[in-house]
């Protein structure tokens, strides 16, 4: 039997997560949100305890129901019924203590406070039938969690895999670099650009390291240069590699990027999170380093260049002239932000 689970990712790389629980868990998918950051995968219960290998998930949730709610408080009644017939029993029971996470998207007559105070009750009440007693209650340290949303006309109540804390937010962040890059982020980015184990792999503005790690994690046998003109940034992102266990794999430089042929000769890769220019002060200057930046990478990167940046208009524009084709070009959501992530191939 499979257990169909709901996986969120950042909004941008949902065909990314797919292949990556495909080929990591044998499963099959069954529904792929693009945009929306989330994909449903049958998965084998012997592969569920793979999940937290998966680099390019947030949350993973065994799913329990999934069909349409609509948005008239009577509806509420609905979801207490389906609740209280899913299989939520199998998971709680009245020495767990457990706790509802509603979450809300759209327009509705009632609000998440209302959804989670109906979802709790109707977890209480079955498993009241069934074993006569009721479950306790812990908002602060659940040993269940139950997630109930409510997206538009969609309802999912489906069971926590990980905890409350988000897989992309464990680990190795010692130094919270002011302007770090999700490490889901920098998984797709290391996907898109084509890097294969082997290859030599740079980030030239690499801040706290996240690309660095993430491709230490994803490439075995390749050599990987973590630089920042930054020796702070440098400094941290070396207190985040040994966190991560990978610092021995990684080279560490203090260096200009617009400078780089002084910095290192051949690469095959450069995979990269450039300044977006909002703390530069002026859009000039940051396309300015672009420019120069690009330009000089062009005489040393044999495969590709790939960046995440708001700035994609002068990259794609900087690409094209230096003699790269632009082979990906895709928004994604990081923060209140709306990024492309440019590829470009000889
Ligand atoms: C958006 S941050 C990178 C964050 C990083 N991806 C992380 O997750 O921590 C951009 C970085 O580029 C660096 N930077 C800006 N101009 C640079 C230059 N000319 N040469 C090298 N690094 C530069 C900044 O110091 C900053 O750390």
């Amino acid at each position: 039997m499979l257990i169909d689970v709901v996986f969120t990712t950042n909004p941008g790389i949902e065909d990314l997560a797919s292949e990556e629980i495909e080929a990591k868990l044998e499963a099959n998918i069954v529904e792929q949100r693009t945009g929306k950051g989330r994909v449903i995968a049958s998965v084998p219960p012997r592969n569920l305890d793979l999940i937290e290998t998966l680099r390019s998930i947030h949350r993973a949730r065994i799913l329990l129901y999934r069909g349409e709610i609509c948005g008239s408080k009577e509806c509420l009644n609905t979801l207490r019924d389906t609740i209280r017939k899913s299989q939520i029993t199998r998971y709680v029971n009245p020495h767990l203590p457990f706790a509802i996470r509603a979450e809300r998207v759209g327009s509705h007559d009632y609000s998440s406070l209302d959804i989670a105070r109906v979802a709790g009750d109707a977890v209480i009440e079955a498993i009241r039938d069934l074993y006569g007693e009721r479950p306790p209650v812990d908002l602060d340290y659940p040993s269940v969690i139950v997630v109930v949303d409510v997206i538009d006309n969609e309802l999912y109540v489906s069971i926590e895999l990980g905890g409350d804390l988000s897989w992309h937010r464990r680990g190795y962040r010692i130094y919270d670099h002011p302007a770090a890059l999700k490490p889901t982020l920098a998984y797709a980015l290391l996907r898109l650009s084509g890097a294969e184990d082997g290859d030599t792999i740079l980030d030239p503005m690499c801040g706290g390291g996240t690309v660095a790690i993430e491709a230490a994690y994803l490439f075995e046998s390749s050599n990987i240069i973590c630089m920042d003109k930054n020796p702070r940034h440098i400094e941290g992102a070396k207190l985040n590699a040994k966190a991560a266990l990978v610092y021995p794999r990684i080279k560490f430089l203090v260096g200009d990027a617009t400078r780089l042929s002084r910095y290192v000769s051949r690469v095959d890769v450069i995979v990269s999170n450039p300044p977006y220019g909002i703390r530069m002060g002026s859009p000039w200057e940051v396309r300015k380093v672009y420019n120069k930046f690009l330009e000089e990478a062009t005489t040393l990167v044999s495969k590709s260049i790939t960046l995440i940046t708001t700035e994609h208009v002068v990259v794609k524009e900087s690409l094209r002239k230096n003699g790269w084709r632009i082979v990906e070009d895709r928004v994604v959501a990081h923060g209140n932000l709306h990024p492309h992530i440019i590829v470009g191939s000889r």
